[in-house]
Formats: structure tokens, C-alpha cells, sequence
């Protein structure tokens, strides 16, 4: 077995997570920049200050061998307001980091969308059901195809559009709790606005690949019983489908549409978008996948989410309680699950092989995993080494099963980790760890405004280099 010629080995970042920098050369806030943060969790404002550390980091990255680096641009950096003028030291700014990747042989794997919203665009239009939002991120798009067309190869339209709404929680604000035909009106705008940006690319970019970015996994059901069953082919519909359905043949899954229905929900959906989205054929699909979900069935439950309004969204309990879905299923722990033998974290290798396989035969696209991986508080010894075996032990035995994925047809074309480098998690703070490279920083943002983050090579570094100097050979 071995991993195709040309497999893309890297990984991952989002720009509010990895940059900081975020009051200079004319950025704007986004709305993470004015998130109301967890307790004793430091903001995106300094991260790990790529910004000033891009050389070093994208040499790191050359160093492991990396051939592609999936990042992400800062929309209010390149556009202040959201919209109208363009900032020219953000452009300059990505211009540098594109050519530092070249320099190296390292392709970028852009994501023009992740999370952090131009802060005055959510302030004038609010949110997503005003369709000015999504025509604000076409033009986006266009600045970003327009400069960059000779330095991208490969672009990911919005980092897990399917999570904020699955989540109930489009702002980033963890409120948890939002009416259920607001979120998937906001749903169905930013799919029109992806499958827009698709076909524009396509026009201005012919060399170019596109492809969306969702979190999508595979619900596995918690028995036998069939009601378990029919609970994770709708949880998928519902999680999954209802997004790469839509962008791959321009219709939804009849099961999510029944299931809003049946709440009093009928989508706002207007002439000629569904057949845009059946028109945009992404080149590809990118997908972040961490662990593949298990339910069990529940009737139409009462729900009250009252309770989560401004809570604490790093606790486990929280997500758990929004991923319950009256009338579809409530999520349970999967007792298969290995756990790293180094720390006994439970952990999931299964969820790359199995969706991977699934994502190839519905949609016949190739597949690109943009992010997997391993959060956890790792230590920086005296001597400057970080032993995180336990991201080993996660990332060999994922790997596995991937190289099994594709020796049984799932069409992959890269893995690119979660994380390149240690970088600011979006509900636990820089404690939560998942890089190669460790950076040596705390919570406190005070402290961070001038710190020099100086960077370190923990154990999976060197891992991670062996692997993909042999290609996946060497997984030891
Ligand atoms: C993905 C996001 O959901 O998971 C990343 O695309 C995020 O932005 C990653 O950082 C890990 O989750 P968390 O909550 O630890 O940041």
C-alpha cells in the first residue's frame, strides 16, 4: 500500500488563530476580534504571531517536508469594511506569504472564508438572510481571484459553514440558541454566495481548483435497531448531506427539508439560486474531520436551550446538549473508540477511512482532508523539546486507516493536520494545543503584545517529517 505521488502532505491554520497583528497596517476587527471570550481563555489578537513569524514558520513547515499549507486570509486585513476599499499592505501582506510557500515548493490551500467575519458587516446588514452579505463575499472573492490568480492553486470557499449551523450558533457567539428558520435561511444564503464564488472562480481563475470546506463525518447509529438507524441517516442529511448536496447537485436532502417542515420552517429560497448551486461543480471537496458522530433516536423532545444563552461553550456538556435534534437523535460516547495509549484520551482513527469512502461514491469528487487532529496541553520542557507522543498515536493510527481508505477507493488527494503550528483554539484558549511546532506564549493577552513567541520543534515534528519523506511509508 502507499499514498498517491503528489499526495498533498501539510497542514492547517485560519487566520485569526495564527496571525495576530490584528490593529495593524490598517485591519479591521472581525467579529472574533469582539468575541465574548471563555474564562481564562486569551483573544485572537495576538495568536501566534504570524504576522511577524511567517518566514520562520513557513521554513519549519519546509523543513517537515510540507507540501501544501492550508491557511487562510483575513477578510477585514484585505477589505476593512467588509466591502468597498481594499486594503493594500493586507494584499502585500499574503502576496509575501504565498511567495515564502513557493520559495519551498509549499502550495497554499486557501480558505477565503474562516469564521472571522468583517466586524462592520455584521454591524450593517446583521446576518446572513440579508442576501448584501453574501454579495459582499462575492466581491471578496473577485479582490482575492483578481490578485492572487497566478499564486493559488487550490481554494477553500468557507471553513465549516455546516458546524456554525448544526451548532445553532452562525455569530461565533456560542448564544446556542437562535430560531431555527433564521439559521437555515442564513444556511441556504451562504451556499448561493459558495456556489457564486465557485463559478467565479472558475471564470477568472482557469488554472485554479475550488472546493468547499465543511466539517463533515459519518453518523454511525448507537444499536441495531433500526430507529437508531433511520436517527444516522438523518442526522447525516442534516449534518452533512444538506451542504454537499446542495453545491454538488443543487438540491437538499428531502429528509432535512421534512424535518423543518415539520417545525414550521420553509426555507426562503428564490428564483435561480438552487439552479447557481446546481451550475458550480467544485473541483473538489475539502472536509475537516475529527471524529465521526453516534445517535440515538429520540422522538419530538421538548428543548429548552435557555440555559446556554452566554454559557461557557468550551465545556463538552454544551455541545453535546446542541447536537441533540428532537425528532432526529441525541449524540452518544462510542465505546469502539481506541483510547492514545500515552494519555487515554479517547480518539477516533476510523472517521477520515469511513467518510472519505462515502464523500468519493455519492459525490465522485476527489477529497481533500483540510483539517484532523489532536488538541491537547502539551509541555514545553527546560531543555526546549515537547514529547506530545499521544499526537503520535493519534496521527499514526488515522494515517493507517486513511492509506486503508485509499487502497479500498476513497479518492484522496491530501492531508493537511490540524495544526502546521500551535495556534489560538476557537473555545479553549492557547492551553489546548494541536501543532508540530510549539509557541512559546500564554493566555494572557497583556503579557503577548510584544512577547517573541519563540518557537519550538515538539516530537511529532520529526514524526511527522519521516512520514512524509517517505511518503506515508514510515509510520513508526
Ligand atoms: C475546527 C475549526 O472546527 O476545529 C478550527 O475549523 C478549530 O478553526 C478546530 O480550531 C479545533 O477546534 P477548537 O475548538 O479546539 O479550536
Amino acid at each position: 500500500m502507499a499514498f498517491p505521488d503528489g499526495f498533498l502532505w501539510g497542514g492547517s491554520s485560519s487566520a485569526s488563530q495564527i496571525e495576530g497583528g490584528w490593529d495593524l497596517d490598517g485591519r479591521a476587527p472581525s467579529i472574533l476580534d469582539v468575541k465574548k471570550l471563555n474564562p481564562g481563555c486569551c483573544s485572537f489578537h495576538y495568536s501566534s504571531d504570524f504576522y511577524h513569524h511567517y518566514k520562520e514558520d513557513i521554513a519549519l513547515m519546509a523543513e517537515m517536508g510540507f507540501k501544501a499549507f492550508r491557511m487562510s486570509i483575513s477578510w477585514s486585513r484585505v477589505i476593512p469594511a467588509g466591502e468597498g476599499e481594499v486594503n493594500q499592505a493586507g494584499i502585500d501582506f499574503y502576496k509575501d506569504v504565498f511567495a515564502e510557500c513557493h520559495k519551498y515548493g509549499i502550495e497554499p490551500v486557501v480558505t477565503i472564508y474562516h469564521f472571522d467575519l468583517p466586524l462592520a458587516l455584521r454591524e450593517k446588514y446583521h446576518t446572513w438572510q440579508d442576501r448584501r452579505m453574501a454579495d459582499a463575499y462575492v466581491e471578496y472573492c473577485r479582490v482575492l481571484f483578481e490578485n492572487y490568480r497566478d499564486d493559488v492553486k487550490y481554494w477553500l470557499t468557507y471553513n465549516e459553514q455546516n458546524m456554525l449551523i448544526y451548532f445553532c450558533a452562525a455569530d461565533m457567539n456560542g448564544t446556542g440558541v437562535t430560531d431555527l428558520k433564521s439559521v437555515y435561511d442564513e444556511a441556504h444564503v451562504q451556499l448561493w454566495a459558495q456556489a457564486r464564488a465557485i463559478k467565479l472562480c472558475h471564470e477568472m481563475c482557469p488554472d485554479s481548483k475550488i472546493g468547499p470546506a465543511p466539517n463533515i463525518t459519518t453518523t454511525l447509529p448507537a444499536t441495531a435497531s433500526p430507529e437508531d438507524y433511520l436517527a444516522a441517516l438523518n442526522n447525516d442529511d442534516l449534518r452533512n448531506n444538506f451542504y454537499l448536496d446542495a453545491l454538488c447537485w443543487g438540491r437538499y436532502p428531502k429528509s432535512t427539508i421534512a424535518w423543518l417542515e415539520h417545525q414550521g420552517v420553509e426555507l426562503d429560497i428564490r428564483e435561480g439560486e438552487m439552479e447557481m448551486m446546481a451550475s458550480c461543480h467544485p473541483d473538489f471537496i475539502g472536509f475537516n474531520c475529527y471524529a465521526n458522530d453516534t445517535v440515538e433516536h429520540i422522538g419530538w423532545i421538548e428543548q429548552d436551550l435557555s440555559s446556554l444563552v452566554g454559557a461557557d461553550n468550551s465545556k463538552m456538556s454544551y455541545l453535546m446538549a446542541l447536537m441533540e435534534k428532537p425528532g432526529i437523535g441525541r449524540a452518544i460516547v462510542n465505546e469502539y473508540r481506541p483510547k492514545a495509549p500515552s494519555d487515554g484520551h479517547p480518539f477516533d482513527p476510523w472517521c477520515i477511512r469511513i467518510t472519505a469512502r462515502r464523500l468519493t461514491d455519492r459525490y465522485g469528487l476527489p477529497v481533500l482532508i483540510t483539517e484532523n487532529g489532536y488538541g491537547r496541553p502539551d509541555t514545553l520542557e527546560e531543555d526546549g523539546t515537547v514529547h506530545d507522543q499521544y499526537r503520535i498515536e493519534h496521527l499514526r493510527e488515522t494515517i493507517r486507516q486513511m492509506e486503508i481508505g485509499i487502497s479500498e477507493g476513497a479518492d484522496i488527494m491530501g492531508y493537511c493536520a490540524w495544526s502546521a503550528v500551535d495556534l489560538v483554539s476557537t473555545r479553549e484558549g492557547c492551553t489546548k494545543r494541536y501543532g508540530f511546532v510549539y509557541v512559546d506564549r500564554t493566555e494572557d493577552d497583556e503579557a503577548m503584545r510584544n512577547a517573541p513567541m519563540k518557537r519550538y520543534r515538539k516530537d511529532s515534528f520529526y514524526w511527522y517529517q519521516k512520514v512524509i519523506e517517505s511518503n506515508g511509508a514510515d509510520l513508526d
